[in-house]
């Protein structure tokens, strides 16, 4: 006879069945809105057997306490909460992961995305559409008041831009609100990018590929909600997020061959050289340093600048901080310096037998800046 004594719940006594279908929800800050879409996807899945995953980046408001306490309630309620990481794309690609549903579908927690059409949405994937995207661009679906004047343009612009990378007719590829058989992405996960926001951009462009590899069409269903505007909390989007979104773009186009994060490096190099000369300006010309100090100085200035754009947009998933902020920054100014060696010897080199200086300097910069990414990207970073 056991001697533990468990208060049971309604649901937790309840036969378990197996989920048809899991419910993704990333989260950052979303404390005031997860209960309700809890309730709200009940409501709206009828009978259906669902789980309902919460991936939390270790929000500083508690997301996850809330998650459990509901989980204490709900036999189908799970929460995934994760630390020293941050990354929407990232954490659906976790969530998803951590299920066997033969079914997922990703929302939002800030009630933007109407839940009601769950149910249409997975009966077409179950009638065989590979990926079923809520679209607020197609049919009889809109923005509403869940966007600003200026993000509706942005977003019909980034439609526009992925629509030339996917070749698809697509409204609303970058809907955060997707359903679809979890087979198909599993066997497209190791492709996906786990930087940024636009994970349904990249499962598409991967689906794609593979199946384009095997001969058959990806069958995208769409079906169109009105957006809605969030319920509680803020929203997470940044200019960062829309350069990290340019870069994933440039790094599909390349099919992968330049990792975004490398493209971020080196944009962010790129500002670093002119950080550098008006440094060198401002200490040569005006306040009258000697050309080697100002250089040195300017150096400085520049790998500072360079490493605290790096750990906010390059590696905004894996930042540093505290005490690793400084000894990152030490690795990074450690790291550079070899790359300048580098980037000097190579350029001489090539200079010797070239003779021709902006090959030469060019191909010594290209240098430095692969060594310094990934080195920067083992030791910095890592
Ligand atoms: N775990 C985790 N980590 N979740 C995150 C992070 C993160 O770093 N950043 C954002 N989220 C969660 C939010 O908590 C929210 O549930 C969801 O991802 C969307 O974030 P919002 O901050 O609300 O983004 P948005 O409304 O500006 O944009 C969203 O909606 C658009 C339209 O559907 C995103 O889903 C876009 O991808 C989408 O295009
Ligand atoms: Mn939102």
């Amino acid at each position: 006879m056991s001697v533990i004594q468990f208060e049971s719940h309604k649901t937790s006594t309840q036969a378990w069945v197996a989920p048809q279908l899991a419910v993704i929800v990333p989260s950052y800050n979303e404390r005031d809105n997860v209960a309700l879409l809890y309730e709200k996807v009940t409501t709206a899945l009828g009978g259906i057997p669902f789980e309902f995953i919460v991936v939390d980046d270790n929000s500083p408001d508690g997301t996850v306490s809330v998650v459990r306490e509901l989980a204490q309630q709900h036999a189908n309620v799970r929460a995934i909460r994760r630390i020293g990481r941050r990354g929407l794309s990232s954490a659906v690609i976790e969530g998803i992961s951590s299920t066997s549903a033969p079914y997922f579908a990703v929302i939002d927690a800030d009630l933007q995305h109407d839940e009601a059409i769950l149910p249409t949405m997975l009966e077409m994937a179950m009638a065989g559409d590979d990926i079923v995207v809520g679209t607020r661009y197609g049919g009889e679906g809109s923005v509403g008041a869940g966007l600003s004047k200026a993000r509706e343009a942005g977003s019909r612009f980034a439609t526009l831009l992925s629509g030339i990378l996917t070749g698809q007719g697509l409204s609303d590829p970058m809907s955060g609100f997707f359903l679809m058989r979890r087979d198909v992405f599993d066997q497209i996960a190791p492709s996906l990018s786990d930087e940024g926001f636009k994970i349904l951009l990249d499962i598409i462009v991967s689906a794609d590929r593979f199946h384009a590899l095997r001969g058959k069409r990806l069958r995208i269903g769409e079906v169109p909600y009105t957006f809605r505007p969030r319920h509680a909390g803020e929203s997470k989007m940044s200019p960062i997020v829309v350069v990290q979104f340019l870069g994933l773009i440039v790094s599909k186009l390349t099919r992968g061959l330049l990792p975004t994060s490398f493209l971020l490096f080196g944009l962010v190099g790129g500002f670093g050289v002119i950080v550098h000369m008006g440094t060198l300006w401002l200490a040569h010309e005006r306040l009258s340093l000697d050309f080697v100090w100002a250089q040195t100085l300017a150096t400085l200035v520049a790998m500072t600048f360079n490493f605290v754009l790096n750990n906010e947009l390059t590696y905004a998933n894996r930042k540093l901080r505290g005490w690793r902020y400084f000894t990152g920054l030490l690795t990074f100014y450690a790291v550079c310096s070899i790359g300048a060696l580098a980037n000097v010897s190579v350029a001489s080199w090539i200079y010797a037998f070239d003779g021709q200086f902006y090959i030469a300097g060019l191909l010594g910069v290209l240098m430095s800046v692969v060594f310094n990414y990934s080195v920067t990207k083992v030791f910095t970073w890592r």
